[in-house]
């Protein structure tokens, strides 16, 4: 089957690339020239884990090929993914949908055959109505139905989470969209996927509701995490102890420094506009989003904490050690990082940060936060080390050799990756989340 694939980002590239490796033909799209002809070098535009020979070797079987041009890239092919960014509008945090609704157009415009238009993209309810009224303005003389089916893929994780999904929405509103999409994800189909065909409204309501439902786990733990600090308890046992209820489940109860990244708090607050727009408030989503806006700040404070407060804080220096979003990504979008950095940097503390992966995105975002080239340099004289994000390079750190590097033994632990008896016991002062 011949699959075009809109927009080579995170979704669109992993898909596609997922999609030609289970025997489609596919061809990625993609308006930047630049990225295109890096693509076709092999230079991948993100770093994800098996991405680039995910690539390599279905271009090396002619199956997956990229182009900038949306005419020949959809040219008989019988699904087309709609896979483009659809970022936080500035001013009200609406979805902005001009790039899938350009899309839509473009399609219209050049669309020869029989085809499924299929929206990947995170779009609001309504969206596939709307994309079906631009396609059908054109009045084309073949069959043409709008799916949606959303992406739930990970960052880190995201070839894994495509091949193997818990599940694949599909929203259709008539049998050629079903079937073609039946076609599609027949690989997984065999794989025992579950395949959840409903209305195209309801799936695109789904990918809302899930994420915002992750969210509100996170957020909840997080502050059973403040509240365990208070009474003395340990979060990681409360969170064992709850998630083995099958009703609660043991996912998503992990805390730490707040959730960022690219689907949470832009999806979360797209979503509120909706209920907004609706006059059906979500209050408990409206909590989640405010509480996980506060929490980052609040993490650059107990960092501070850790120096012995704010005044003690001014002209010390704290190592940052992670400051993408979350590990195996050089992903730093609405990264705690870049919060707490500016918290300590608003108390007049020197900030140094090292990240395996994020630097070069990170630093235009952290103006003012040296970056080293290795851990042991950023903690090298450092009155704490704060350790952000969860890298596998930062969970056996040795501790001796920190201790000797730094200025003080502090470790804020934000992700509770150590155990704090054994910190202790090397002669640390020891913080983490949610557990004293
Ligand atoms: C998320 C969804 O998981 C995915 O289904 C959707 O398609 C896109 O959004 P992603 O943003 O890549 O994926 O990362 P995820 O692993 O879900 O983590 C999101 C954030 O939550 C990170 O900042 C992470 O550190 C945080 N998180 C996650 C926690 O703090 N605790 C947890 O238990 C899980």
């Amino acid at each position: 089957m011949k699959i075009a694939m809109v927009g080579s980002g995170y979704v669109g590239l992993v898909s596609g690339a997922c999609l030609a490796d289970f025997g489609h033909d596919v061809v990625c799209i993609d308006k930047d020239p630049g990225k295109i002809e890096r693509l076709d070098a092999g230079v991948m535009p993100i770093y994800e884990p098996g991405l680039a020979e995910l690539v390599s070797s279905n271009v090396k079987a002619g199956r997956l090929s990229f182009t900038t041009s949306l005419a020949e890239g959809i040219d008989g092919a019988q699904a087309i993914f709609i896979a483009v960014g659809t970022p936080s509008r500035r001013g009200d945090g609406h979805a902005d949908l001009s790039y899938v609704y350009a899309v839509a157009q473009e399609i219209a415009e050049n669309l020869k055959n029989p085809a499924v238009v299929v929206t990947k993209s995170t779009v609001p309810v309504g969206t596939g109505d709307e994309v079906e009224r631009i396609i059908g303005a054109a009045g084309l003389p073949h069959r043409v139905s709008v799916v949606s089916n959303p992406e739930f893929l990970r960052e880190g994780a995201a070839i894994g989470d495509f091949k193997r999904p818990d599940r694949i929405v599909i929203g259709a509103e008539d049998e050629f969209g079903r079937e073609v999409m039946r076609e599609v994800y027949r690989p997984l189909f065999l794989n025992q996927a579950p395949l959840l065909f409903t209305s195209r409204r309801s799936s695109e309501m789904i990918k809302y509701a899930a994420n915002a439902f992750l969210a509100t786990k996170i957020t909840f733990i997080n502050e059973i995490a403040d509240l365990c600090e208070k009474v003395g308890g340990d979060v990681q046992d409360v969170a064992r102890g709850i998630g083995l209820d099958n009703r609660i489940g043991a996912k998503f109860l992990h805390p730490g420094p707040g959730y960022g990244g690219s689907c949470f708090p832009k999806d979360t607050l797209a979503l509120l506009k909706t209920a907004e727009d609706y006059d059906s408030p979500l209050r408990i989503v409206e909590a989640v989003a405010k509480v996980n806006e506060t929490r980052k700040r609040a993490m650059g404070r107990k960092v501070l904490e850790a120096l012995g407060g704010a005044e003690a804080a001014r002209g010390k220096k704290v190592a940052l050690l992670g400051l993408t979003f979350k590990p195996n990504t050089d992903d730093m979008r609405d990264a705690p990082s870049i919060a707490i950095a500016q918290t300590l940097q608003d108390a007049g503390v020197d900030v140094v940060a090292y990240d395996p992966e994020g630097m070069d995105m990170a630093a235009p975002l952290m103006p003012g936060v040296a970056m080293a080239q290795s851990t042991y340099e950023a903690v090298t004289g450092a009155d704490a080390v704060a350790l952000v994000t969860e890298w596998d390079a930062f969970r056996a750190l040795d501790l001796d050799r920190v201790k000797t590097l730094a200025r003080a033994p502090v470790l804020v632990d934000l992700r509770n990756v150590y155990r704090p008896d054994e910190v202790r016991a090397k002669g640390f002062a020891y913080s983490s989340v949610g557990r004293v």
